[in-house]
């Protein structure tokens, strides 16, 4: 696994240098290239070319979609680090972009990323008939606002310190990590035009976009800053309203496999074809970083 996602990593950043080099050379483009390259672990990239194997899509034209996806989700990072958020100083092991550069430059290489994504999208070179084009723009548009990440973390500032059920906690979760997973799990059934698999898809992505949040807040008790590359204990002491504060760390855990085993019932009907995918999902649980 680490080998394979190894080089979705150097594949997915080679393809963002080469497009960043492209670029007009504005004072943005240094913070936007901080905040994104070369750190991350490109998991996202890594679920699209596992579904876009199953469905025998073009790799080019699923390069091109992840580098989308990891503009938002560097954007979502450089915001979310934010003083006025959960005011980190430390991400991917390196000073936040707003600690290495200013909080305005920050705001603002964020916001370049988020519509630098949809840029990349809408080129030419994206080998995809205009129709295709636009339901992925419309999607990944609809995963990155108010009823996506934006508004999840929302709603993740807003529960701070406040008791919030576990449906709640789960919409929450959904919403500011999910919708971004679920985009890249439905992007390459949208590619293949077999329309069929798109519900279907779409709550897979939700829920392994959930496994991965919950991952993400077990690391947060558990990972040591060094490793993880990002301050850890955190949630706890800024009031996070997670599964682990409601239900404890033995029962969410339990949760997740739980989850995992659904995920896995389902996917059941693409034999090997799957393969990947599952391991991937697998890795996402037993991470460490
Ligand atoms: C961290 O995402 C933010 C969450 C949604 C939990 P990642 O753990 O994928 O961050 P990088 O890209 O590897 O740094
Ligand atoms: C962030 O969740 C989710 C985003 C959409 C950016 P966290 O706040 O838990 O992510 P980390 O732990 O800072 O990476
Ligand atoms: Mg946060
Ligand atoms: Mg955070
Ligand atoms: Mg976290």
């Amino acid at each position: 696994m680490e080998k394979k996602l190894n080089r979705i990593v150097k594949k997915t950043n080679d393809y963002l240098y080469r497009y960043f080099s492209k670029e007009k050379n504005t004072d943005l483009i240094k913070p936007m290239l901080y905040g994104l390259l070369p750190g991350g672990k490109k998991i996202r990239s890594k679920i699209l070319f596992d579904v876009g194997s199953i469905f025998k899509i073009n790799k080019k034209n699923i390069l091109q979609v992840a580098a989308a996806v990891e503009c938002i989700h560097a954007y979502s990072l450089i915001h979310d680090d934010l003083p006025c958020m959960d005011n980190d100083n430390l991400r991917r092991g390196k000073l936040t972009t707003h600690k290495k550069f200013s909080e305005s430059t920050a705001i603002l290489a964020g916001n370049s990323l988020l519509t630098i994504a949809f840029q990349i999208l809408s080129q030419k070179k994206l080998n995809l008939s205009e129709k295709k084009k636009i339901k992925l723009i419309n999607l990944l548009s609809e995963s990155s606002g108010h009823s996506g990440i934006a508004g999840g973390q929302y709603l993740d500032l807003s529960y701070e310190k406040i008791k919030k059920n576990k449906r709640q906690i789960i919409d929450m979760q959904i919403k500011k990590t999910g919708k971004l997973f679920s985009f890249c799990c439905v992007a390459p059934i949208i590619m293949s035009g077999k329309i069929k698999y798109l519900g279907m898809f779409n709550k897979i992505g939700n829920e392994i976009g959930l496994l991965f949040q919950i991952a993400d807040d077990l690391i947060d008790l558990k990972g040591k800053t060094s490793t993880v590359g990002k301050k850890t204990r955190k949630d706890l002491k800024m009031g996070k309203a997670t599964l682990i504060s409601l239900l404890g760390t033995k029962n969410t855990i339990k949760y997740a496999n739980k989850l995992k085993l659904n995920i896995f019932k389902s996917l059941n009907k693409f034999g090997k074809k799957s393969r990947d995918l599952e391991e991937t999902i697998n890795y996402i649980l037993s991470r460490t970083k």
